[in-house]
């Protein structure tokens, strides 16, 4: 066997951010930037001799060629076997779905996310740890260290492994199982979902158009509605995975899904539309000319939960992010559960789970899952939407307003500024920081100020601690602003404006969010001066 250890140097930019490391794949491609990394990471480890690493990506431009990296060194690191995805495809909740099921070590996954792939675009990697879920922070600030003092990593020199061919080659003393990508994901959600309910809900006429965004989802997508649940094909669009995501943003919201969104708002427009993005972990659900928010599902997921086989019992509890709308709460206040809010990023969400404190998460930024995985998970919420209507026998509107009716509507909208010089940015953010205590009390419009902090997390199980994770300006009826800088950009910093009211009457629910939110909107910007400090006059993208 023949083992290298090449001698490297730090480089001072591999710090990960809110899932992972994120980079222009250029920077990827420079001599020994994915070596260190992945030797750090395994440096961070501990007794790992010998057992199995799962490895897997979104098969984004530069995955390939990264897994022949990573299989040689984890041979040469002393792993015994590594669980590779068929063409080294995993989608993020699969490859969750994979480390739990088979007891792995842990595993690491490829993927920018919802960013653009190809040549020019982003890459990824990131390590989840053998609960199935994202490295916490302990862990990734041990894999910081390490790509600040590494001198040396190791390697084996062998040709390149067939991803293709199912089934176990030897790589050293290291063994290589290609796995089929979606087996084992698809069995899990057959578990968990009313496939029978379902199956009869499409067959009774219910039409669906899922949108996989040239992404993961694609093959994923096809097995599941096409062949496990008998929708027509065709029913999965943009299906086909390609490296560059067809040059588009696979990004699940109504702008960067804009085929989907021709269809859903179309005339003849189907019952149900749904698409997901470059890694498989998101989602954004659409009725028939009708949009849900991701805060709303998560809220309404949490509602009507027992009608799915999985969820029966009950749920233990709800956690979602802090910008997520409120919605949720209202819902766990009614069913009597523990509602918990915690920093932005699916890792917060672990110890949670794994606590077994709570069944349900969500984000605002249309991520939704439970403890099945511990990621978040694209098609799992499409899939407990379908089960929900079947059950219900209710349109996504009907459903939606049915329970705004009960709960109340949060009203809800995030503006993103994206690629905003990165000094004006953290200047805003310092400013704020600042201001927002003293304006306890502060009258605006018809809204006064209840209290103004940067949230700051203990965690409930562990007691670590997470400040800094943003700028909240509450207001005494239930209204919130909130402002944080996106931790997953590549170039320069994304400012994201995150707002949020309360609506309890019927008569003025459904509405346009922008116009609902108009004055807490001004409200923002004169707090925080956004168009003077970024120069810009309007939001990147407003979801
Ligand atoms: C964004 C989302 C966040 C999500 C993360 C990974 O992070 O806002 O909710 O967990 O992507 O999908 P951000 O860019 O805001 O740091
Ligand atoms: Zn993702």
């Amino acid at each position: 066997m023949n083992i290298h250890t090449v001698a490297t140097q730090p480089f001072d930019d591999q710090k990960p951010g809110t899932s992972g490391l994120r980079k222009k794949v250029t920077v990827f491609q420079k001599r020994n930037y994915l070596e260190n990394f992945v030797q750090a990471i395994f440096d961070s480890l501990d007794g790992f001799e010998g057992s199995t690493l799962v490895v897997g990506g979104d098969g984004r431009f530069y995955n390939r060629q990264a897994i022949q990296v990573i299989l040689k060194m984890a041979a040469a690191n002393g792993f015994g076997k590594v669980m590779v995805g068929q063409g080294g495809i995993l989608s993020t909740p699969a490859a969750s779905c994979i480390i739990r099921k088979y007891k792995a070590f842990g595993g690491i996954i490829l993927s920018a996310s919802h960013n653009p792939g190809g040549p020019d675009g982003d890459f990824g990697i990131k390590y989840n740890t053998g609960n199935g879920g994202p490295a916490p922070e302990k862990v990734t600030d041990a894999i910081f260290n390490g790509t600040k003092t590494i001198e040396a990593y190791k390697i084996l020199e062998a040709n390149d492994v067939s991803l293709d061919d199912l089934g176990e080659t030897q790589l050293g003393d290291m063994t290589v199982q290609v796995v089929d990508a979606v087996a084992d994901y698809a069995e899990l959600m057959e578990s968990l979902f009313d496939f029978d309910a379902i199956r009869a809900l499409i067959k009774g006429g219910t039409r669906i158009c899922m949108d996989s965004l040239h992404a993961v989802t694609g093959p994923y997508a096809k097995d599941i509605f096409e062949n496990r649940l008998g929708a027509p094909a065709g029913t999965v669009q943009n299906g086909v995975p390609l490296e560059d995501f067809g040059g588009g943003h696979p990004d699940p919201n109504l702008v960067y899904a804009h085929d989907l969104v021709k269809v859903m708002f179309g005339e003849n427009a189907p019952d149900f539309g749904a698409a997901s993005d470059g890694d498989g972990d998101r989602n954004m659900i659409l009725g028939k000319n009708f949009f849900v928010t991701p805060s709303d599902s998560l809220a309404m997921l949490a509602a009507n939960a027992t009608l799915a086989p999985g969820y029966k019992s009950g749920l233990a509890g709800i956690a979602r992010s802090m910008p997520t709308s409120a919605a949720a709460d209202r819902v766990a206040a009614k069913l009597g559960l523990d509602c918990y809010e915690t920093p932005t990023g699916w890792k917060f969400f672990g110890n949670l789970m794994d606590a077994d404190k709570v069944t349900l998460c969500g984000e605002e930024s249309f991520g939704t899952g439970s403890n099945h995985v511990r990621e978040k998970d694209g098609l799992w919420a499409v899939l407990f939407w379908l089960n929900i209507m079947a059950a219900r026998k209710e349109s996504v509107e009907d459903i939606a307003r049915a329970h705004w009716k009960e709960y109340g509507q949060n009203y809800y909208s995030r503006h993103d500024y994206e690629e905003v010089a990165s000094e004006p940015a953290n200047q805003l953010m310092e400013n704020l920081r600042e201001l927002v205590p003293t304006l306890k009390g502060k009258q605006f419009g018809s809204y006064t100020v209840e209290y103004g902090d940067d949230f700051s997390y203990t965690d409930p199980i562990d007691s670590s601690v997470s400040n800094k994770q943003g700028i909240r300006i509450g207001f005494t009826d239930g209204s919130r602003i909130i402002f944080r800088l996106s931790g997953t950009g590549t170039a320069g910093a994304t400012l994201r404006l995150y707002l949020e009211s309360f609506e309890g009457d019927v008569a003025n629910q459904g509405k346009d969010p922008q116009e609902s939110l108009a004055e807490l909107i001004r409200i923002a910007d004169e707090v925080a001066k956004i168009k003077e400090m970024t120069g810009r006059s309007e939001p990147t993208v407003i979801t």
